[in-house]
């Protein structure tokens, strides 16, 4: 079974979502009809493809000839009756069990038997949906990312009925249009709604210790490498948006503390601060953002000592000594602590620094010690901060001082990703690569949480989040039972497990 790239694709819902998936369908050459109840909808959703197009053109990225073929190929009606002739039909109205199993009803008495028909809600069950559908071993999920021109990920979900052709033919289809298909089960959040959840629980969490936001959302694109900070996200997707995935992540998996939605979100819903459409969310969008309170410049480091070259933080007092700072090897050390003018430095483990007797400041994990602009730190007092600092200044990079606290930012938002990841890996939501590509392709994380897993190492991960559940006493950051599996498991990879 194949959908020729001259089928009839229909897409139901004229929105944000089924306007790009119909500009995505007509670029790949189909003949294309969206329907949608209400015609200013529809004018409304004709001109942002239009208007996507010819920023397209603009750029260089569609031929100018194209760019009016691709509007003609586009039929935009009221009328139900003009998907007769759909090879594919994909449905992106109001988020409503009930509305969207009676269009589907509608559908398939108007369609042949053989078309495929699709939904792309982001929270109802596919296998809820296929039960409205006459011959539903046609019906699928395509779960598609918002904007759709420009998210390359779609999640292809089945039902119980879903005939293993239609998925097939469905995903070779999304990637004739460009898009990566990765397959899903059908659990709530499919991948990434799921896996994405600690991003902005972490940086809540934060928040509601009394971290500055500026700090947070600093420390985890600086150091974490993620394009956007916590909670600036969540301004621009929306916290009504936002803390209604996750309620209904939640719920749908019965209270699993793993989903817990963070009150310091619910009380910015509840304000009317929905971010940055509204004008105001964890930041105020009326006069500047805030910056981040970096360390002032604190003096150069004489003597940097560690273990030998093969510690974690050994790049870091590489690159000292590629800055002239005289750097000395002591190997009584760790293999993770430096010592810089006698101030004892450890790379964070979970474990709190008021827990740890081996050290003077606690540096928070990066993603890449070398390229990270800023490294984020806690101290026991002012000296032993400002001699980090010194040291962090010398390689290069800024110094972020924040308050001590059990996993510090950054190691706990990649570990609490990797957790969820894990779950959902135990869980055979997806294949462990597909999990990864969801969350680059779907959430623009810089890496798949698995592969940073991987990189830090799978035991390491277990006990760090070990550390942070016993210091918090927190079941939250308990480590997944298959992050654990494989912790354990004599391959350590969690590919075996
Ligand atoms: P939207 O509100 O922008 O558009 C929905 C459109 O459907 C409206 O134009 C409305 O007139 C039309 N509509 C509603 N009921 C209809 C019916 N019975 N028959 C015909 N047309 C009807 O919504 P949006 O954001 O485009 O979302 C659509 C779907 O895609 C929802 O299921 C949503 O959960 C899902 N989704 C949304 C994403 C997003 O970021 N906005 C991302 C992925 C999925």
């Amino acid at each position: 079974m194949d959908i020729q790239s001259n089928a009839v694709i229909v897409v139901v819902g004229a929105g944000a979502m089924g306007a790009g998936v119909a500009q995505v369908a007509a670029m790949a050459g189909h003949p294309v009809r969206v329907i949608d109840r209400d015609g200013a909808a529809l004018a409304r959703g004709r001109a942002s493809v239009e208007a996507g197009l010819a920023s397209l053109a603009r750029r260089g990225s569609l031929p100018a000839a194209d760019q009016a073929a691709v509007v003609e190929r586009i039929v935009w009606t009221t009328d139900l009756a003009q998907a007769s002739d759909a090879a594919l039909a994909i449905e992106a109205i109001v988020e409503r069990l009930d509305v969207k199993a009676a269009l589907f009803a509608q559908l398939a008495a108007v369609t042949s038997p053989a078309a495929i028909l699709a939904s792309n809600t982001s929270s109802l069950s596919i296998q809820a949906l296929a039960a409205a559908v006459p011959h539903p071993e046609r019906f699928l999920g395509l779960h598609f990312f918002n904007p759709v021109p420009a998210m390359k990920l779609v999640e292809v979900i089945g039902a119980v009925a879903t005939s293993p052709q239609v998925l097939e033919a469905a995903s070779r289809l999304m990637r004739g249009w460009g898009k990566s298909a990765v397959a899903v089960r059908d659990v709530p959040g499919f991948i990434v709604n799921r896996v994405a959840r600690p991003y902005y629980a972490e940086g809540f969490a934060a928040l509601a210790e009394g971290a500055p936001a500026a700090a947070i959302d600093h420390a985890l694109t600086a150091a974490g490498g993620f394009r956007m900070g916590p909670l600036a996200l969540a301004d621009l997707i929306g916290h009504d948006v936002n803390y209604a995935v996750a309620s209904s992540v939640y719920e749908a998996y019965d209270g699993a503390t793993r989903f817990r939605p963070q009150p310091a979100q619910q009380a910015l819903v509840e304000a009317g601060r929905l971010g940055r459409k509204s004008g105001s969310g964890v930041y105020d969008y009326a006069g500047d953002l805030p910056a981040p309170d970096l360390v002032p410049a604190a003096p150069r480091p004489n003597l940097v000592i560690e273990a030998r070259r093969l510690g974690e933080l050994a790049p870091l007092a590489a690159a000292a000594s590629d800055a002239g700072v005289a750097l000395s090897f002591d190997v009584a050390f760790a293999p993770d602590i430096l010592e810089v003018d006698g101030i004892r430095i450890a790379a964070g483990d979970g474990r709190s620094l008021a827990s740890r007797t081996d050290a003077d400041v606690l540096l928070d994990a990066a993603r890449d010690w070398t390229t990270a602009k800023t490294l984020v730190m806690t101290a026991v007092d002012d000296h032993a901060a400002a001699t980090a600092a010194g040291f962090v200044q010398a390689i290069g990079k800024n110094a972020l001082q924040i308050a001590d606290r059990p996993g510090l930012l950054v190691l706990r938002t990649l570990a609490q990703l990797a957790n969820a990841a894990a779950d959902a890996a135990g869980d055979e939501v997806a294949s462990l690569d597909g999990i990864d590509q969801a969350m680059v392709l779907g959430a623009n994380h810089p890496e798949g949480p698995l592969a940073w897993a991987r990189r830090y190492g799978v035991q390491r991960l277990a006990a760090a989040l070990t550390h942070i559940a016993d210091e918090t006493a927190d079941p939250l950051y308990r480590p997944s039972p298959f992050l654990l599996a494989a912790a354990t498991s004599t391959t350590q990879e969690m590919d075996h497990v």
